[in-house]
């Protein structure tokens, strides 16, 4: 068995320690070892985006992630979104514009999003596309993510929001 070494690191805003093989891969840690199973494992191969995460600012997908990279480094999953008792604008987003239909896709998305909109507040259509061309979804089509994005978007700029989902008028948040 392959000699462990201690990682620290900072997982939504909290200190954690673990003790890890050399080639543990950060999705792994996180599931396994820190009970943090927003990030899910689709591929394992870098394609679909289900186990993405924002290490340190940049976004990364988790299965191609060393834990013994992320020494010293903050690490956000969508288990760090929601504060107090509410959800985040891009929660809200994805649940107001209905842009998840079994949602393990949907925790990749919101943390990938989130990055977009740290990068680029105001996106157009085509950078949210652009942005989240690597996360893939079987189940809902890609037009009510988009809208989720900009609900989140819009909200975050301090703009008055509203759902374009029809069935979604009624609810209130
Ligand atoms: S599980 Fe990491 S990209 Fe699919
Ligand atoms: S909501 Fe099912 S994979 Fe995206």
């Amino acid at each position: 068995m392959a000699k462990k070494t201690a990682v620290s690191f900072r997982l939504n805003q909290t200190p954690v320690d673990v003790l890890v093989e050399p080639r543990e891969l950060l999705i792994h840690t996180l599931r396994e070892k820190l009970a943090t199973t927003g990030p899910h494992i689709g591929c394992e191969t870098s394609h679909c985006g289900a186990c993405t995460v924002d290490l340190d600012g940049i976004s990364v997908k988790a299965c191609t992630v060393l834990t013994v990279q992320c020494e010293d480094l903050d690490v956000l999953t969508i288990e760090g979104f929601a504060k107090g008792g509410q959800l985040h604008a891009l929660q809200e987003g994805f649940m107001q514009e209905h842009g998840l239909q079994c949602g393990f896709c949907t925790p990749g998305m919101i943390t990938r999003a989130y990055r977009l909109l740290q990068e680029i507040p105001d996106p157009t259509e085509e950078d949210i596309r652009y942005w989240m061309s690597g996360n893939l979804c079987r189940c809902t089509g890609y037009q009510n993510i988009v809208k989720a994005i900009q609900y989140a978007a819009a909200k975050l700029r301090g703009e008055a929001v509203a759902t374009s989902h029809p069935l979604m008028e009624e609810v209130t948040v």
